[in-house]
């Protein structure tokens, strides 16, 4: 799912009619109210169609490349005749909108390129491809061929932005310190120092070779650098326990600094809740 895109340039390969097949049987099996699957495909196998579809869909490009396309209907009188208004204006548009979007994935799923159309004339195509559109609304022409373009991966909204708990609105940035998932949070965490660690240690390594270098150079080759000269500080030593004072291990101050940072959030998620 994270992989999938609209294809907008298809190239000239044909289209292999039993994967147009497949994709329609995919779009079959999405849910539908009250399982009326009050929908219908008209497959468009004739290139000169898609091209010609063109003039009645905004002068969209993807018409000019596509190699294959499917019109999806919704039948609104037996949606009606079933749930009213509703089902008419409502449950129809979802029904089909589950089994396109199962469509599209079924498309990647067979290698193919898809696009989702919406912006179209709905009479003119109607009358184009003999659909009597009163009952079986045309909701979306879907165009498929084989991608000419590699897209760029997407970016989607922020969660946080997006979801709300227990009320419209009410939005938490870390969810998982309200719900007590720990593990998310340490896992979080881990991923942080092991990153920090890392460009410490190369950090340091770098520092210890400049030290020896300078050092040797005002010293001679012959005095050696002791490994406890570089890279001590004096908030990283603790007490021994025979009351000297050791060096502690980087993967102690990386423990110490997780251990104030989740505090730190524990008490801001706090604030934010109150
Ligand atoms: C209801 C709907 C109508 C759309 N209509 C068009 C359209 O008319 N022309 C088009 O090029 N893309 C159309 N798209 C595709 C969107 O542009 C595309 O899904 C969106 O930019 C997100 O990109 P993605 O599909 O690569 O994730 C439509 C998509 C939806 C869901």
């Amino acid at each position: 799912m994270a992989g999938r895109r609209s294809t907008k340039r298809f190239s000239p390969h044909p289209v292999e009619l039993d994967k147009v097949l497949q994709i329609i049987q995919a779009g079959t099996l999405a849910p539908s109210s009250g399982n009326i699957q009050n929908w219908s495909f008209v497959v468009i196998t004739d290139v000169g169609k898609i091209r010609a579809l063109y003039h009645h869909t905004l002068d969209q490009d993807p018409f000019l490349s596509a190699m294959a396309a499917v019109i999806v209907c919704g039948d609104v009188e037996y949606a009606h005749s079933m749930y009213g208004m509703r089902g008419k204006r409502l449950y129809t548009v979802q029904n089909c909108a589950a089994a396109i979007q199962n469509m599209l994935l079924a498309a990647q799923a067979v290698g193919l390129g898809a696009c989702w159309i919406g912006a179209f004339d709905e009479d003119k195509v109607s009358l184009m491809f003999n659909i009597p559109n009163h009952r079986h609304r045309p909701q979306a022409i879907i165009l498929f061929g084989y991608a000419a373009e590699e897209p760029e991966p997407k970016g989607t909204k922020a969660l946080e932005s997006v979801v709300f708990f227990n009320e419209f609105g009410n939005c938490v940035l870390r969810p998982h310190l309200v719900f007590y998932d720990w593990a998310t949070e340490w896992r979080n965490q881990a991923k942080n120092v092991k990153e920090h660690s890392v460009s410490a240690w190369h950090r340091l390594a770098s520092q210890r070779r400049k030290d020896t270098v300078e050092k040797d150079a005002s010293r001679g080759a012959s005095e050696r650098v002791s490994e406890s000269s570089s890279g001590s500080s004096s908030d990283a030593s603790i007490p021994g326990n025979d009351g000297s004072s050791r060096k502690r291990s980087p993967l102690e101050l990386a423990r110490e600094r997780i251990r104030t940072r989740i505090e730190g959030l524990k008490r801001e998620e706090y604030r934010r809740e109150e």
